[in-house]
């Protein structure tokens, strides 16, 4: 197993997952000698390498930033048909190998349902959402809001991604089925007045990775949010976080939905539920990786 990226050097799910395993083994003995680590991929690479991996028995990857989008396009990426709705959502985070091909499969959004409930107590319904972003992770995180929450509002800062982000979730058929459901996009920079009273904001931009990195969003900028969910990890409290506790606000970083997506891609290989000690492992390495 290995998880690839372009950076990946900071990426804790290998820790995470080699902790997980050697559980698992104690009572799976199958999986004793399974093994995950990180590849740094350029996006150039990502067909060869891909390829690379399956010929070197590679069983399955986990794809990062920016590879989540782009992998959907290679002739090795396939999507099973009871995962159809990958092709909408147009984002994958896990693939498995088989019949000669990779199986594509999005576990982000579990992730972050399961690390909002966790760490803020809330869940995505019913409530307006403030995504900032329109990559991967964006879209994971959109495709679970359509239909269920009371709006969602993307900021981004590269318009024309909004804009195509938009349009391809007006033509999928969540967005059909609730015909109506107000989907709006703005600018970060500038954002509109219009935008709701207590919404969840989610960054799912790769903007605080980096010390240096400003924040995504000025939340004196917008009328007052109910949380602040950053998918980032690593710094534990980016800027958009450290604004947020200084303004009372919920919040919590990606820690958890790491966890709980990189659980998920877990069942999917070992084609099993994990075991609770297992999951619970996993939270434990994490943030002790982190200290
Ligand atoms: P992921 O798979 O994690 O979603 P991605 O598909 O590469 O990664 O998307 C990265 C997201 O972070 C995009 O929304 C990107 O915005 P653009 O569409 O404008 O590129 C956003 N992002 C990355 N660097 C940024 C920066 N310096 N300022 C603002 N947004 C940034």
């Amino acid at each position: 197993l290995a998880v690839i990226g372009h950076p990946i050097a900071h990426s804790l799910s290998p820790v995470m997952h080699n902790a997980a395993l050697s559980e698992l083994a104690k009572s799976r003995p199958e999986f004793a000698k399974w093994r995950y680590f990180k590849f740094d991929i350029a996006p150039e690479q990502l067909e060869t390498a891909v390829d690379l991996f399956g010929e070197s028995k590679f069983y399955g990857l986990n794809l990062t930033v920016p590879h989540k989008t782009i992998v959907m396009a290679l002739p090795a990426f396939k999507v099973a048909p009871q995962q159809q709705f990958l092709r909408e959502m147009g984002a994958a985070n896990t693939l498995k190998r088989k019949d000669h091909g990779w199986y594509g499969y999005n576990t982000d959004g579990f992730g972050l349902k399961n690390a909002l409930a966790d760490d803020l107590g809330i869940g995505l319904e019913n409530q307006h959402v403030v995504l900032l972003g329109a990559g991967g992770a964006a879209r994971a995180a959109a495709v679970m809001c359509l239909g269920t929450s009371a709006s969602i509002w993307i900021g981004n800062r590269t318009e024309t991604n909004r804009d195509a982000l938009i349009k391809e979730l007006k033509q999928s058929t969540q967005f059909k089925a609730h015909e109506n459901f107000p989907i709006t996009g703005f600018d970060p920079v500038n954002p509109p007045s219009t935008l709701p009273q207590r919404a969840i904001v989610i960054n799912a931009t790769s903007l605080g990775l980096k010390p240096t990195d400003e924040s995504p969003l000025d939340l004196e900028k917008i009328p007052k949010p109910a949380a602040v969910f950053d998918m980032i990890y690593r710094p534990a409290q980016t800027r958009l976080l450290k604004q947020a506790a200084k303004m009372g606000i919920p919040n919590a970083n990606g820690l958890s939905m790491l966890v709980y997506q990189g659980a998920s891609s877990l069942e999917h290989w070992i084609e099993s539920p994990l075991p609770f000690d297992v999951l619970d492992l996993m939270h434990r390495t994490v943030r002790d990786a982190l200290k």
